[in-house]
């Protein structure tokens, strides 16, 4: 490590998050540096981060999906950057966990939200993140300690909608989802409606019969901020198939896609599933990091 230190940011891209590293290192001009994670046969991790940069502030890039297999190896990173002399040190999770546990739903059960935030403001000054699942929080305040900026991938998913759908009907699967559906119709001037879900268990999930008679020239576009086992978008799918339309497009923000999901969603009857950037998969059509790039670049302003 070189003592003089420089007044930009640095990118470290975590295992898994590359692809978005190097986007993010490519909008912001900086420089990507790696970060590695030996796995023992025990299964801890040797996380080793290059010592030849000269950063005083840097972002880890961390998508935050199967967290449990990455936590310690981040809070590990993070320590390490500290002792390099970062002093600054951020986190971009394009993917957010836990947010979803935000209450004890059954006596005896963890608020993991809690927890999981608490952890990761005592180790990074400052969170970037994509369309947290803000349900009964309102803000990312009520559990982080540290500034946070969330991005909306609303811009991204409106024009790939303008650009590829004719005439697109926004159908949110459930009421959670109505702040998507609202935020990405609004720009596209598109029609939109929400339907109600029940969800009795992990995988068995039932929705409304949609109303959708006054749109039969419209392409519904399914949107949801994650998809997980799929059941959520597979059970919209079906009633809209079952209503008689055409085959809706499946939009996920975070590509979760839990087992067998992606293949059962595909087979469900649906069109085209696409979905952005934040968790690598095949699905991956549009592309938040130019978005996530501006709120570091935001940031920064506000912090000099
Ligand atoms: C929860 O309300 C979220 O917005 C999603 O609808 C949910 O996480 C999707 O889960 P799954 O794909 O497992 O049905």
């Amino acid at each position: 490590m070189t003592d003089t230190k420089s007044s930009g940011l640095d990118v470290f891209a975590f295992p898994g998050s590359e692809s978005a590293a190097n986007a993010l290192a490519r909008n912001l001009q900086a420089p990507l540096h790696p970060i590695t994670v030996h796995r023992f046969p025990d299964e801890e991790a040797l996380v080793t981060l290059p010592d030849r940069h000269d950063a005083d502030t840097a972002v880890i890039v961390c998508s935050l999906d199967r967290p449990d297999a990455k936590l310690a190896a981040l809070l590990f990173a993070a320590d390490q950057a500290r002792c390099q002399g970062i002093n600054r040190l951020g986190l971009v999770a394009p993917y957010l966990a836990y947010m979803r546990q935000d209450k004890r739903f059954h006596a005896g059960e963890a608020i993991s939200s809690r927890t999981f935030a608490s952890v990761l403001s005592h180790h990074f000054d400052f969170l970037v993140t994509v369309d947290p699942h803000l349900h009964r929080y309102s803000t990312l305040d009520e559990v982080f300690t540290i500034p946070s900026s969330v991005v909306s991938a609303a811009p991204a998913v409106a024009e790939w909608i303008a650009a590829k759908v004719e005439r697109p009907l926004l159908i949110g699967p459930d009421s959670e989802s109505a702040q998507w559906i609202e935020a990405t119709a609004k720009l596209i001037d598109a029609p939109s409606c929400v339907l109600q879900k029940t969800r009795r268990g992990d995988a068995d999930v039932s929705v409304s019969i949609p109303d959708i008679a006054a749109y039969r020239c419209h392409t519904p576009v399914l949107l949801d901020d994650i998809i997980s086992t799929g059941r959520t978008m597979a059970a919209a799918v079906r009633q809209l198939v079952g209503a008689g339309g055409p085959a809706p497009v499946c939009i996920g923000v975070h590509a979760i896609f839990a087992d067998d999901a992606y293949r059962m969603l595909c087979a469900s009857g649906g069109g085209a599933t696409v979905t952005c950037n934040t968790i690598v998969h095949v699905s991956n059509e549009i592309d938040v990091m130019p978005l996530v790039a501006a709120a570091i670049r935001a940031l920064e302003q506000d912090q000099s």
